[in-house]
């Protein structure tokens, strides 16, 4: 059982000897196993939460804990997976040497972690163990990038806007597989998007931020069906999840516009 918990955390970054607040007074708690998308604008403090979790970076104050652990805890154990925006896989590597890159750093298998070639053909690329990144297109490299993440069977995915660059039809494949993914999994999957109708498709709760300072505006709980269906895109209840989020992410601009 994973569970994230953010308790009243606050995080200020030092720009050109000024202190900027990129998080405000957060607190959420990720249920295990549950799917949860971060949605808000640009400089909303989307990808630091996400790196606070995974303990690339430490709060200012404030408390994280992941499955009960520190997240630095928690990252020597293995238990959080990460796929960045751009698929960052290194270029001279096959797709199987770099699903095992984090084998190696971690040296050696953990436990009864997923043979490389189950994953391989979890994220569908089965045919191009050999081929290396360039030779990929951009929704295939972050296949590479999933199954990467996946490699150490972490209890918890962080996805920082790994879809962003495709099309909006490999990108409605792509999420369709990750939630496929996730089911099988049975990770805590935590979801940056800048897309409205992504957040609602995916996740369980949809949480929408604010920025400068970086801070939670509402949270909206998803109650739709599972295993989610591309007809449902097309549905009354998904217009309705749609519209809360949109209300909730332009606030009185949104009053505004519809009154005038
Ligand atoms: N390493 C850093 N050093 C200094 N400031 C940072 C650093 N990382 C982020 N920030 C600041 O924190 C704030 C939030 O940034 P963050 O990258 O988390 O936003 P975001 O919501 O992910 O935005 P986007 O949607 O554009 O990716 C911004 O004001 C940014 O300038
Ligand atoms: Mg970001």
């Amino acid at each position: 059982m994973t569970e994230i918990l953010i308790d009243h955390v606050v995080k200020d970054f030092e720009i050109d000897r000024r202190s900027v607040r990129a998080i405000d007074d957060i607190s959420l708690t990720f249920p295990s196993g549950s799917f949860s998308a971060l949605i808000g604008p640009s400089g909303c403090g989307k990808s630091t939460l996400l790196r606070l979790v995974a303990d690339i970076l430490a709060p200012t104050t404030g408390t994280i804990r992941v499955g009960g652990l520190p997240p630095g805890e928690a990252r020597l154990r293995h238990e959080i997976g990460f796929v960045f925006q751009d698929a960052s896989l290194l270029p001279w590597r096959t797709v199987l040497e770099n699903i095992q890159l984090p084998l190696e750093v971690a040296g050696g298998p953990i436990g009864d972690g997923p043979r490389p070639e189950n994953l391989i053909r979890l994220v569908g690329l089965s045919g191009f163990e050999n081929a290396k990144p360039a030779q990929l297109s951009g929704g295939m490299q972050q296949r590479v990038s999933i199954a990467r993440a996946l490699t150490l069977r972490p209890k918890v995915l962080l996805l920082d806007e790994p879809f962003g660059a495709l099309d909006e039809i490999t990108r409605q494949r792509m999420n369709m597989e990750l939630l496929r993914i996730w089911q099988e999994t049975g990770t805590t999957a935590i979801l940056v998007t800048h897309t409205i109708g992504e957040a609602v498709f995916m996740a369980d709760r949809v949480h929408v931020l604010a920025a400068h300072p970086g801070r939670l505006v509402t949270s909206i709980e998803v109650d739709l069906p599972r295993p989610r269906e591309l007809a449902m895109l097309q549905t009354p209840a998904f217009n309705h999840f749609e519209n809360a989020v949109r209300a909730a992410l332009f606030g009185d601009e949104l009053k505004a516009v519809a009154g005038g």
